[in-house]
């Protein structure tokens, strides 16, 4: 039996979940715990697993052309270690006592396992050598999750549970009411508001535009649409102000969040250096300004 080789120092700095593949042969149901694997398709919703040569896994789902993927939970720690430490073909680990709970499977005949994240289903539709490994695809013909459950995490050959959430980091700006309501209509519901701005700087002062039927006076930035290119759409908005100002090439980046209460809006900036051609019309501002310090 080929046994699969301990990765190296490096290979073992990759996270990943970890998941129970289920088959079936003639003797009965075997599993194996597997961390390879992954969704690689929304529509249909396709699942790569990536099995090692001479696996009893590999062999019966070769013959079946079905799997099941079972994505353990942080309390499944034993269930892994009996599925990745031993082979179908050294014993029949499904019927360990007091190891694996089952459950009746939806639409194809290998059991799915009780107590995890997520219950797969799959029908083989691609088998791929890929090196010492496999790539077996599986298409989605049922899938269920569990809200309850928490994910195990498997890193540098240890387990782990999920920590808290991150926030990315932002600037944090706060804003009057009617500042952050006129980027809450800009943003129309979306998450991040994705802009594309030009920073002028003369006298430590900044060029700014004052936005109509409001108080608010920014840089001069505008909200391309999806997919389009940012430097070229700003150079579109610069000429619609009239406002005649060279886009140099150099770029930045500013997250922030506006806040104001309970309520925020998290926007994301590029912002291209910008040389101005002509001062007529224009406003000038100190950057005492929260928006446009933050910006500046
Ligand atoms: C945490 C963990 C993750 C593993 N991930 C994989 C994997 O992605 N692919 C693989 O071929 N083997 C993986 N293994 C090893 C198999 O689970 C192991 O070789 C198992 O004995 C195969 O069982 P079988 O011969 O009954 O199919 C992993 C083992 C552990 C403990």
């Amino acid at each position: 039996m080929l046994t699969r080789k301990v990765p190296s120092k490096a290979e073992r700095y990759f996270s990943t979940g970890v998941s129970m593949i289920t088959s079936t042969s003639t003797k009965g149901p075997n599993i194996m715990a597997a961390e390879w694997v992954m969704q690689i398709s929304y529509r249909p919703i396709l699942i790569a697993v990536f099995i090692h040569k001479g696996s009893q896994t590999l062999k019966n789902i070769e013959k079946t052309k079905e799997f099941g993927v079972n994505v353990a939970s942080k309390e499944q720690t034993t269930e892994i270690n009996v599925a990745g430490g031993y082979s179908g073909s050294e014993i029949d680990k499904m019927g360990l006592k007091n190891i694996f709970k089952t459950l009746k499977p939806q639409r194809i005949k290998t059991p799915m396992i009780a107590g995890c994240t997520m219950n797969i289903e799959c029908n083989l539709v691609r088998k791929e050598n890929l090196g010492d490994h496999v790539m077996l695809v599986g298409k989605v013909v049922h899938i269920k999750h569990d809200d309850t459950k928490s994910p195990l995490i498997y890193h540098k050959g240890r387990y782990f549970r999920l920590g808290s959430m991150i926030e990315p980091d932002r600037q944090e700006v706060l804003t009057s009411k009617s500042t952050l309501e006129f980027f809450k209509n800009l943003a129309q519901g979306r998450f991040v508001i994705k802009c594309v701005g030009v920073l002028v700087e003369s006298k430590n002062k900044v060029l700014v535009v004052k936005w109509p039927k409001t108080e608010l006076e920014t840089i001069p930035f505008s909200i391309p649409p999806t997919g389009k290119n940012q430097r070229e759409h700003l150079k579109k908005y610069l000429n619609q102000m009239r406002l005649d100002i060279q886009i140099e090439r150099e770029s930045t980046m500013r997250r922030l969040v506006l806040k104001n209460g309970k309520e925020i809006q998290r926007i994301n900036f590029v912002i291209f250096k910008g040389k101005n051609n002509s001062t007529k019309n224009n406003i000038w501002k100190s950057k005492q300004d929260r928006i446009i310090a933050n910006l500046a």
